[in-house]
């Protein structure tokens, strides 16, 4: 039931917090798990044969999984120094990579019922079938539904923790599955290291406080992304921004605009607007941007200052209240100060409360949005 909430997905994204809890207590709580024998302080429960003598990742995945598998990529390659691709399954499956040995393929669907995820983790499945050792397929699944068709076909899985989601547009499970990537890379990280133990120390507090940064951000944000959403509700198109970490949550704040209100939004990598996107702005067009402190910010900031240049009106999704980020912006959504490596967790809350308040403004069915089903078992 809705327990107060107005609508499935505001329930949803409230819930996150404890999403993050149930995601520390069991992929990062050593204690709870005895039978540990590896020592990492990351337990995902994978067999050591799942990262034997590992070269590659591939992940294939739709939609919001997409882009939690593209913050997954960024993880993986940064802190575990593994090369990981992330396809869309339903491109994968018709033109796959060329084999790769020693290769782990991993299939990110929330419901694990989208008909092209599993079409693609089958077809990978078979092309790899009598081939030498190093190039067998060695499949994981990174679910909220163990029990699914996915949970059948696959021989691992990271169960996400995200209890059941109603509303159509995915975020308590966007969540989860984020939890499920930092789990992941930390434990390849520790297992391959390739990360100094006090950086993995540092990460882990820090995963630690997150409950309460998005608690603290949900307090914050509610009210202002209300009365955005008020002078946005007429609005026809939308650009996002982000770069590095981020990027996948600019292609995630635009998604939860065009599905739940039917605004034109599109996300870009900051630094990729000046290559076409950049004529489409004018005042009528206003640019959210992501901007973390770390290693894109002046950048962030710098395109975000050509967007203004040509009217645009520039909303920030920031730490930083003062000085040059302060003045560029006309909104601000301050969310906490925290590890640019960690931000996305944070980030992407401001963009599922916007897009919320101005679909439920619009008067639309935010639960049940048009054309769209909770799973794709069509191709
Ligand atoms: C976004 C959304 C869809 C799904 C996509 C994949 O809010 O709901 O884009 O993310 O259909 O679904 P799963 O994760 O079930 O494979």
């Amino acid at each position: 039931e809705k327990q107060g909430f107005k609508h499935f997905m505001l329930k949803e994204i409230y819930e996150q917090p404890g999403v993050v809890r149930a995601s520390l207590e069991a992929y990062f709580n050593t204690n709870s798990h005895p039978e540990n024998s590896s020592n990492s302080p990351i337990n995902i429960g994978l067999p050591t044969e799942v990262y034997a003598d590992l070269e590659q990742i591939q992940i294939v995945a739709c939609g919001t999984s997409w882009h939690a598998a593209l913050v997954g990529k960024y993880l993986l390659e940064q802190l575990a120094q593994i090369p990981t691709q992330v396809q869309y399954a339903s491109e994968f499956r018709y033109a796959p990579s060329p084999l790769t040995p020693n290769t782990l393929t991993i299939g990110v669907t929330q419901s694990g019922e989208t008909a092209d995820t599993l079409a693609a983790l089958a077809m990978e499945q078979e092309r790899r079938q009598g081939r030498e050792p190093k190039y067998q397929a060695r499949l994981l699944g990174i679910t909220n539904r163990p029990e699914s068709s996915l949970g059948h076909m696959v021989p691992h899985i990271i169960n996400t923790l995200a209890g059941i989601e109603i509303g159509v547009a995915a975020t308590k499970t966007f969540i989860a599955q984020l939890m499920a990537f930092y789990a992941l890379a930390l434990d390849l990280a520790y297992s391959r290291q390739t990360l100094p133990h006090e950086s993995l120390e540092d990460i882990l507090k820090g995963l630690r406080q997150i409950p309460k940064e998005i608690e603290a951000t949900l307090e914050s944000q509610e009210k202002l992304t209300e009365q955005l959403a008020h002078e946005f509700a007429e609005t026809t198109d939308f650009i996002f921004l982000g770069r590095g970490i981020n990027f996948p949550i600019a292609l995630e704040g635009a998604l939860k605009l065009k599905e739940i209100s039917y605004i034109h939004a599109e996300g870009y990598p900051a630094g990729e607007m000046k290559h076409g996107p950049i004529a489409l702005l004018d005042a009528k067009v206003p640019v959210v941007a992501i901007a973390m402190p770390g290693s894109v910010y002046e950048k962030v900031i710098s395109n975000a200052q050509e967007a203004k240049a040509r009217d645009s009106r520039l909303i920030g999704v920031t730490p930083v209240k003062d000085g040059e980020a302060g003045e560029i912006f006309n909104d601000l959504i301050p969310v906490s100060f925290v590890d640019e490596l960690l931000s996305p967790i944070l980030t992407v809350i401001p963009l599922q409360l916007l897009a919320y308040h101005i679909a439920a403004r619009r008067g639309l069915d935010v639960d049940q949005p048009r054309n769209l089903a909770k799973s794709v078992t069509v191709e």
